[in-house]
């Protein structure tokens, strides 16, 4: 009796040893006996066919399907199929996704990124819709939705990401290491820019796009500018502000330089006026001239420091050197010339202030002569003409 058991618990043992690495494959043949029937469809007209090649060779392929279908334990099913929680393996995506912008969408917070769940590959694979080059791709079926955009109040990113310098460096050439969506934004736990904890909250974008461009941003930390940030003002500058976030040019381009000099004037308007009557400035007027100065040719773009620092490419003893890169023959006497000379300041700019305040003076002093004069000859001529009997004399 007590033999008869050990053999029978020895085969039962046996078996069990033997049936257990076939388990996961036997549950998914047994689903797959009709899943795998790709023109399945239920009631409804909805595919409910499964590829099985595809699924066999995905990062779940060797899961059981009940695994993650954990209410449907075989035919026929409970009447309704329990949504799929990936959480329960992937808790940290999961908790990102919940505490995110994307927390609210309708459809399973994970297809909308990883598509079809039965065919998911590993990020590394140029298959996988996560892939660094597909995923402005992914992101752009959503935020390349004009309609979409509109009602959730947000710009519409993706065509300007498209024709940036990163977006064609990644769509274009397959550089892997420029800037894709995540780059900037992070994949799970993206936050909205008005989050201070988001990596695209203002303060914070120095350091993101700093994690690539790591010596540009040491030297605007160095600058006036990147210390006011650091110092919490929030009227100073950040990289985007000059380049934007997402349509991004090429900044020797003749589009940046055109269009730069007014970004920085936005903030230093006087400065701006100043220079826009200089002969810079209306040089880069007439016809687009761009090998003229701009602000960034004086001052530096990343690491500006102000006239009273001697390391300032404006301080006094380096104007030579500074307008020399362009005025081969500069020298102590040419830079005396005020790139910033404000003709209505008259403590700054004495001689400027009293010679545009003569020639205004003769500009209106002449207008008035001819105006009188004009008065004078048509009451003149009227007289004339009534003393003709109305005949033009
Ligand atoms: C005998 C054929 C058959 C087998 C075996 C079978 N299914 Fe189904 N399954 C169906 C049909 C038919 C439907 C359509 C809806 C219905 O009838 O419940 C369906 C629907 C489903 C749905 C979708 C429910 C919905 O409403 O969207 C899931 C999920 C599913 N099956 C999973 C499984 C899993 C997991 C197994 C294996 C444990 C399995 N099925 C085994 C035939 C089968
Ligand atoms: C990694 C988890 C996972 C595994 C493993 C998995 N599924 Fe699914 N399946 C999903 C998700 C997610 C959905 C989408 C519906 C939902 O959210 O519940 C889905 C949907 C379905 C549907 C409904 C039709 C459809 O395509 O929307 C069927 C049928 C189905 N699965 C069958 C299977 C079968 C058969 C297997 C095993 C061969 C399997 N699934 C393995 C996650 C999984
Ligand atoms: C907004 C798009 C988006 C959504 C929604 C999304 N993911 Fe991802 N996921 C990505 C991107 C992009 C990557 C690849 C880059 C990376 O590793 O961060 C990724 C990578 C992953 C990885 C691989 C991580 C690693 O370190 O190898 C897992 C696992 C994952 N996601 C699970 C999930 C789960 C689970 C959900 C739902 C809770 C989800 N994802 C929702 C975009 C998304
Ligand atoms: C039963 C556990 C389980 C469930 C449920 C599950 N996964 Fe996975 N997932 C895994 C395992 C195991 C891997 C392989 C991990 C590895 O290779 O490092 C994986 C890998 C992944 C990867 C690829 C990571 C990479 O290398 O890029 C993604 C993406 C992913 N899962 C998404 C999902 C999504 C989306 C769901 C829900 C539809 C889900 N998973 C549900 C266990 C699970
Ligand atoms: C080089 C970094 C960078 C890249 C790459 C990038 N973004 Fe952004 N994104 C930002 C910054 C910074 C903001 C904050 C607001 C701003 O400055 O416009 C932002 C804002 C947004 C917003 C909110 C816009 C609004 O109106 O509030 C969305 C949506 C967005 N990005 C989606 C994307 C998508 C989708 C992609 C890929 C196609 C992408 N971003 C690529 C940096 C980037
Ligand atoms: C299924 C559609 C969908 C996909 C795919 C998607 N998003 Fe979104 N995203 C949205 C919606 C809708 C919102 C607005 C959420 C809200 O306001 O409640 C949003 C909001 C955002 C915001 C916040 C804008 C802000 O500052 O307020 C950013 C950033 C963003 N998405 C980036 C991404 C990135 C990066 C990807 C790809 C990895 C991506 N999204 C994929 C639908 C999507
Ligand atoms: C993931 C790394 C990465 C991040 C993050 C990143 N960039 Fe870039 N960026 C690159 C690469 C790589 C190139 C070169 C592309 C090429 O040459 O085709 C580039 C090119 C540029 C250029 C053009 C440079 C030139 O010489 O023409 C500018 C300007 C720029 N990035 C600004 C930014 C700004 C501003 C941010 C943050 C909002 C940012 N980048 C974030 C990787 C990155
Ligand atoms: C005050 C405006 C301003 C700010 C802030 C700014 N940039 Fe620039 N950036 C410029 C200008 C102007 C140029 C063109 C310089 C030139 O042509 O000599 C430039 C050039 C670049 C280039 C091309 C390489 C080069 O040196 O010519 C990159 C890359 C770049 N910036 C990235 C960044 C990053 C990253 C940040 C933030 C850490 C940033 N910029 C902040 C104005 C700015
Ligand atoms: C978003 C607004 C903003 C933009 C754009 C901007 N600046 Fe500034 N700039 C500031 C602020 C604010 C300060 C003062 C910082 C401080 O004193 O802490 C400053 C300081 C300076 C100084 C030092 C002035 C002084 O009085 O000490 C110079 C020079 C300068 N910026 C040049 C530029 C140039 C050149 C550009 C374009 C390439 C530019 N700025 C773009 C806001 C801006
Ligand atoms: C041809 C070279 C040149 C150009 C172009 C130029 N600047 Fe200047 N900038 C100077 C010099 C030199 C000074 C110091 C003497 C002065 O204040 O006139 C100065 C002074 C300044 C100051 C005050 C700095 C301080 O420490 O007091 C600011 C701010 C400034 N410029 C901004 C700009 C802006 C904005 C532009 C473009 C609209 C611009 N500059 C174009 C050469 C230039
Ligand atoms: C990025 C190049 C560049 C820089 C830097 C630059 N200039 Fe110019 N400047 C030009 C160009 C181009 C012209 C018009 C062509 C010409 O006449 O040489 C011009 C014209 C002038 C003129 C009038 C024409 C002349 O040659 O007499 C003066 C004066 C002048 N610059 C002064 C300066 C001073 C002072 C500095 C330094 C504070 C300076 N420039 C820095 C490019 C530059």
């Amino acid at each position: 009796m007590k033999k008869q058991f050990s053999i029978g618990l020895a085969v039962l043992v046996s078996a069990v040893l033997f049936f257990l690495p076939c388990r996961s494959l036997q549950a998914q043949t047994d689903c797959l006996s009709c899943h795998g029937d790709p023109t399945l469809q239920d009631a409804s007209g909805k595919s409910i066919g499964v590829n099985a090649d595809k699924f066999h060779s995905s990062v779940h392929g060797s899961l059981k399907c009940t695994d993650c279908h954990t209410n449907v334990k075989g035919y026929p099913h409970p009447d309704n199929a329990a949504v799929v929680d990936c959480s329960t393996c992937h808790a940290d995506e999961a908790s990102g996704i919940g505490a995110s912008v994307h927390a609210k969408a309708s459809e399973h917070p994970c297809l909308s990124c990883h598509g079809d769940p039965h065919q998911i590959v590993p990020k590394t694979d140029p298959q996988s819709s996560v892939y660094p080059l597909n995923i402005p791709k992914t992101c752009g079926t959503c935020h390349g939705n004009a309609a979409l955009a509109k009602k959730h109040g947000l710009q519409n990113v993706y065509g300007l990401y498209m024709d940036s310098i990163h977006g064609f460096a990644v769509s274009k050439e397959g550089l892997l290491v420029a800037a894709n969506c995540t780059s900037c934004h992070g994949s799970h736990k993206i936050l909205s820019h008005k989050d201070p904890q988001s990596s695209t909250y203002r303060a914070n974008i120095p350091g993101t796009c700093g994690s690539c461009h790591v010596g540009i941003n040491e030297q605007y930390q160095a600058g006036i500018h990147g210390k006011a940030v650091a110092a919490g003002n929030p009227n100073a500058p950040v990289c985007t502000d000059c380049h934007t976030a997402h349509g991004i040019v090429e900044p020797t381009s003749a589009d940046f330089r055109m269009q730069s000099t007014p970004v920085c004037g936005s903030c230093h308007r006087d400065k701006f006026s100043t220079y826009r009557d200089t002969f810079h400035s209306q040089l880069g007027l007439l016809g687009g001239y761009v090998q003229t100065a701009r602000c960034w040719d004086c001052h530096q773009a990343h690491e500006i420091l102000p006239a009273s620092d001697p390391r300032s490419p404006i301080a006094q003893a380096n104007l030579v050197t500074t307008c020399g890169r362009c005025h081969a023959g500069a020298n102590a006497s040419f830079v005396q010339y005020q790139p910033h000379a404000n003709a209505r300041n008259r403590k700054l700019n004495p001689a400027l202030y009293y010679i545009r305040l003569f020639m205004n003076l003769l500009l209106a002093s002449v207008l008035t002569f001819f105006l009188i004069h004009t008065v004078l000859w048509l009451i003149r001529s009227h007289w004339a003409r009534l003393k003709n009997g109305g005949k033009h004399a």
